[in-house]
């Protein structure tokens, strides 16, 4: 796939290196494509990844991945073009001082994502684990579940099979308001690895019977 990522930090680097290095074209999308630490970055992402500004690189990709805090959103897909049609996946988490939802109950990012780019395609994916598990989801041999979200069946499935590719065992957790429960899950993960102790080195696995 040609997959545009927006950001060039954590989620960014350990989503971009895994998909440039099973053959997909990676373009990230930063505010400073010339940067030192964008370059570094494409060196260990190896050949099949580049870096441009927000148009050129959504232009030539048919994947928008998500990976900015969230605040900065609006504005990157403003500086986008035309998205309609194109695979957004959301792995961006709105959150407040003090570890709070941005949002109350009635929505999510993931839905104002979609509501500021109503033709393309949103999927709510990558929020839920820290960025290390991104880089490697296996625990003992063990895949990490990744959940995702949509409204669009295709798009749903182009995202599993980008999850599954890094490793990672696919949860489809519904429509696009599951959104609302994988930001939460998404706290839950933080609170877990920043406040209880328990470090980063965890991961969310469903157990089925
Ligand atoms: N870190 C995690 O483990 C993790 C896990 C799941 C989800 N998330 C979510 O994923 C998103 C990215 O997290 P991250 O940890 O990868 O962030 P990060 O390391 O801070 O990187 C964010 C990137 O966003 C770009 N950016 C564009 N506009 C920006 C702005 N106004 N202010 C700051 N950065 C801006 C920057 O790239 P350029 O300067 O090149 O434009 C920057 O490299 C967040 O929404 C976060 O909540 C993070």
């Amino acid at each position: 796939m040609k997959i545009a990522i927006v950001g060039t930090g954590q989620v960014a680097a350990a989503l971009g290196k895994g998909w440039a290095a099973r053959g997909h074209m990676i373009t990230f999308a930063s505010r400073d494509p010339a940067a030192e630490r964008v370059q570094a970055l494409l060196e260990t992402a190896g050949p099949n990844a580049s870096a441009a500004r927000m148009a050129d690189a959504v232009g030539r990709s048919s994947v928008i991945v998500l990976a900015v805090p969230f605040t900065a959103v609006r504005e990157r897909l403003e500086l986008a073009g035309d998205v309609a049609g194109k695979l957004i996946i959301d792995c961006t988490n709105p959150i407040a001082p003090g570890l709070r939802p941005m949002f109350d109950n009635t929505t999510s990012g993931a839905e104002q994502i979609a509501g500021w780019a109503p033709r393309a395609r949103v999927v709510k994916a990558f929020n839920t684990t820290g960025a290390e598990n991104m880089a490697d989801p296996l625990y003992n041999g063990q895949a990490a579940t990744m959940f995702i979200c949509g409204d669009d069946e295709l798009g749903k499935g182009a995202t599993a099979q980008l999850a599954e590719e890094l490793g990672f065992e696919v949860v489809d957790a519904g429509a696009l308001s599951a959104a609302r429960h994988l930001e939460n899950l998404a706290l839950l993960w933080i609170h877990l690895a920043r406040v209880t102790g328990l470090g980063r080195d965890v991961a969310f696995r469903l157990m089925r019977r």
